[in-house]
């Protein structure tokens, strides 16, 4: 127990339990780490837990086997052919010139190398290809009023490269890269990007549709609502909303992905035959302390607002609860007559209700949460009323955020599995960075890919969620928004100075695609299997 240290008093701790030195009975409390020695004990040492060991099996047949890249993350060439300009062009390319090369231009000039990406997603071995469409390439000022033909051809050409590679494409119609004009009058804050975003997606529908068979609305709601990328220029990518605006945001964008869905389903599915869903990202979130019952509530809080605040209102219809109640009482104790979470009429409840084919879903990373009293402030943390934190022994990326925790992915499969009715799941974003010295032995995102991916087959196999496809972030290094090209979540490095950026394949593209070829992990007692033997080289593209 916490004791007296010596010249140091009671200042210093060493107990495993807690002593209250200013209550005269001198409480004894457990510390976490009294009940973490307890197991170490029980176990007479340290077996591996669940968690950490590898299963073998296979993924069903047909899996989805994907790899993703965003249109603003490597097309590059935006003055090219008539592009309007996007808020990321904006900041991008503002005096600051940020991650301008000599060009004056930005990313992996992916608009000028179709062959070249196909190539490298061949070699892969992907069954599908994740990408994006750029909404101010196609429609300079947001609108249909004038439709840029150069830029749509480049997604068609793209899309019958890919499918002359028998490469699926699925496609995701809004990656964060606002065509300025909009958010020159309002962006999402205004409701009548609702009908914008609608007419953008016919136009596409009707282009593209009768060659594609997987949609994603919108790319993660959360970081939208969350970061105002037209926020100024210091910082558009790091700059949260303030306040209240990211409840009317995120409001504007459910119903948008709900309208689009409509569109899909009335217009278009009978002939084209796709499927459509939005693609919502969350970390899992761990009690800081698991035998606290406030920080069991505040993680679970934490999943509520993140997670929940989308998926609710489209698999289950409306706000959660949880999220209802809070907001409400604490927007009445503030002094305001109404909840600062807008809310959904009857009818807008029912036709948002079940505006999914399936459940896209992003996941990186997991956290540890703890409550936090920030009185009537009101903002997004004030509200979920919790703050989080990592653990110190989880391993590190490149990015400051993402700890690699494959744990908490099963542990979030299986709350949608519950939580939302079972839906059928594509994992639609799943990877890890690094920065620093360009090292093409990439080992950390090999261990990843196994330890993350091997964690989905847990999930499938032994807890029946429904999976039903995978995507690996990211194909290759790219623009990671406002940190530029310092952090690189890619199978395949670009090598930015040389004028051909060329791909090069890293480590992992050889670990990803056998698991590809595997369909899964395959059982070496059962072996040997064709499919764990490396291809030659030379054979490959
Ligand atoms: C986004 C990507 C981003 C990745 C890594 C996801 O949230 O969809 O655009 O590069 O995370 O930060």
């Amino acid at each position: 127990m916490d004791s007296f240290e010596w010249l140091n008093g009671y200042k210093v701790g060493f107990g495993l339990h807690h002593v209250d030195f200013n209550n005269p009975n001198r409480p004894r409390t457990p510390k976490y780490s009294a009940h973490y020695y307890y197991q170490v004990m029980k176990d007479n040492g340290f077996p591996l837990t669940e968690d950490e060991k590898m299963i073998y099996g296979h993924f069903r047949k047909e899996f989805i086997w994907s790899t993703a890249t965003a249109s603003y993350q490597i097309e590059g060439g935006w003055r090219a052919d008539g592009k309007g300009l996007s808020i990321w062009d904006k900041f991008a390319h503002t005096p600051l010139k940020v991650f301008n090369d000599d060009n004056g231009d930005i990313a992996c000039d992916s608009y000028n190398k179709i062959d070249e990406d196909v190539a490298i997603l061949k070699q892969l071995k992907v069954t599908h290809y994740r990408f994006f469409i750029s909404w101010s390439r196609v429609l300079p000022d947001g609108t249909t009023s004038h439709i840029n033909e150069a830029g749509l051809s480049y997604y068609d050409r793209l899309v019958k490269a890919l499918l002359a590679a028998n490469i699926q494409p699925h496609i995701t119609l809004y990656h964060w890269d606002l065509p300025q004009a909009l958010q020159d009058i309002g962006g999402w804050e205004n409701d009548d990007i609702v009908g914008k975003f609608r007419d953008y997606a016919d136009l596409i529908f009707s282009r593209l549709g009768h060659n594609v068979k997987h949609w994603i609305t919108i790319n993660e709601p959360y970081n939208i609502a969350m970061v105002g990328h037209g926020y100024g220029v210091a910082a558009p990518g790091i700059n949260f909303r303030p306040g209240t605006l990211p409840y009317i945001v995120g409001h504007n964008l459910i119903k948008a992905h709900a309208e689009v869905w409509h569109l899909y389903n009335d217009k278009y599915r009978a002939v084209q035959k796709g499927i459509i869903s939005i693609t919502i990202n969350s970390d899992w979130s761990e009690p800081r302390n698991p035998y606290k019952q406030e920080d069991i509530d505040a993680a679970r809080r934490v999943v509520q607002f993140y997670i929940g605040w989308f998926a609710h209102p489209i698999y289950n219809g409306d706000y959660s609860d949880v999220m209802k109640t809070i907001i409400r009482e604490r927007s009445l104790a503030a002094g305001l007559t109404k909840s600062r979470l807008p809310e959904f009429t009857p009818d807008e409840i029912k036709r948002i209700k079940g505006t999914y084919d399936y459940f896209g879903f992003n996941h990186y990373t997991t956290v540890l949460a703890f409550p936090v009293n920030f009185g009537d402030l009101s903002h997004y943390d004030a509200d979920r009323q919790a703050r989080t934190v990592v653990d110190r022994t989880w391993l590190d990326s490149g990015s400051g955020w993402l700890k690699i925790t494959p744990f908490g992915f099963r542990r979030i499969l299986n709350f949608i599995k519950e939580e939302y009715g079972n839906p059928p799941i594509i994992i639609t974003e799943n990877g890890v960075s690094e920065r620093g010295p360009i090292d093409l032995n990439d080992n950390h995102r090999t261990y990843h890919y196994e330890k993350y991916i091997n964690q989905v087959l847990k999930a499938y196999l032994q807890d029946n969620v429904d999976i039903r496809g995978y995507t690996a972030w990211s194909l290759m290094d790219n623009l990671e928004w406002a940190t530029g090209f310092s952090e690189r979540f890619g199978l395949f490095y670009v090598n930015h100075s040389d004028p051909n950026v060329p791909r090069v394949k890293k480590a992992s593209v050889s670990t990803y695609s056998t698991i590809i070829s595997c369909n899964g992990f395959p059982d070496p007692a059962s072996g040997p299997h064709d499919c764990l033997k490396p291809e030659p080289e030379g054979k490959l593209i």
